[in-house]
């Protein structure tokens, strides 16, 4: 709900491959005062793909086209897309962008790996920049942005990349954004990561029902943030590991004691 939101600009998205849907739900959002939609398809979860939507939507250009010919005529938010270069292979967004270009999208978000890949291997880089030069729309960058020089890197190459996102590294390492914006990189103050994770950890226990589902919750943050503890994964795993909440408080201000890096 936009009231849970503020002050943080918000924009929902769809996972959706009938136009009827769509703009069903679209209707509800731009009735909540929305002004922007993404639509995705770029999710490679095959609970997704296997129906047919996601980044499986890519293998079908021509059905992508036919839900844009059908929902944007009747829609009043601007409609942004967030997708990855193809289902199996790149291929398929380079045919694909002949036939957006001629749509008013008010931006193309690209993380360049195929569904296939899920997160494995590095970001197809050549495939972006190809990417890049045949769009006509505005062109955001996303994809394996941890640190200070990822971005620097990624800046340099790309100069006409109108945007940048990022996922993992903003949970990972919450000072990325200020690093970004400074143009220089800093030590993750462990008092302020300890903070936001009790945060986390707060917001959650009052929204989720019971302990087991809390623990579960915050183990799949430590993922995250382990790369704010290099040198120190061996302690964060007796995190993943604690079987009792009050195991893994314990486990947790161990590692916040022993400072982020
Ligand atoms: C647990 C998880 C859930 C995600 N859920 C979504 C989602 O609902 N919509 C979406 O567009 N991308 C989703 N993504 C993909 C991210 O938006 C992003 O494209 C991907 O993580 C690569 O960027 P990053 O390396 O900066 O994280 C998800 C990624 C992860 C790891």
């Amino acid at each position: 709900m936009p009231e849970d939101n503020h002050p943080l600009p918000v924009v929902p998205q769809l996972l959706d491959n009938h136009a009827e849907s769509f703009l069903a739900m679209a209707r509800r959002l731009e009735d909540l005062g929305y002004e922007r939609l993404n639509w995705n398809l770029g999710c490679p979860a095959p609970m997704v793909t296997h129906k047919g939507r996601g980044a499986a939507m890519l293998a079908k250009p021509d059905d992508i086209c036919a839900l844009l010919d059908a929902v944007l005529p009747r829609l009043v938010c601007r409609l942004s897309l967030k997708t990855r270069l193809g289902m199996r292979d790149r291929q398929e967004i380079l045919a694909l962008l002949p036939c957006l270009n001629g749509y008013p999208l008010e931006e193309l978000i690209i993380h360049p790996r195929l569904g296939v890949q899920m997160f494995n291997g590095q970001p197809d880089l050549g495939g972006f920049a190809e990417v890049l030069a045949a769009s006509h729309h505005p062109v955001v960058y996303n994809g394996d942005i941890v640190h200070l020089d990822d971005f620097q890197r990624l800046a340099a190459r790309f100069p006409r990349v109108s945007g940048w996102m990022i996922g993992r590294g903003a949970v990972a390492r919450p000072a990325l954004a200020e690093e970004i914006v400074a143009g220089k990189p800093m030590t993750e103050s462990p008092a302020r990561l300890a903070a936001y994770h009790d945060e986390l950890f707060a917001a959650y226990a009052e929204k989720l029902s019971g302990p087991g589902h809390l623990l579960g919750k915050m183990k799949q943050f430590w993922l995250y943030f382990i790369a704010s503890f290099p040198g120190r994964e061996k302690l964060v795993k007796t995190i993943v590991r604690a079987h009792r909440l009050d195991r893994y408080q314990e486990a947790v201000r161990a590692v916040f004691d022993q400072g982020g890096g």
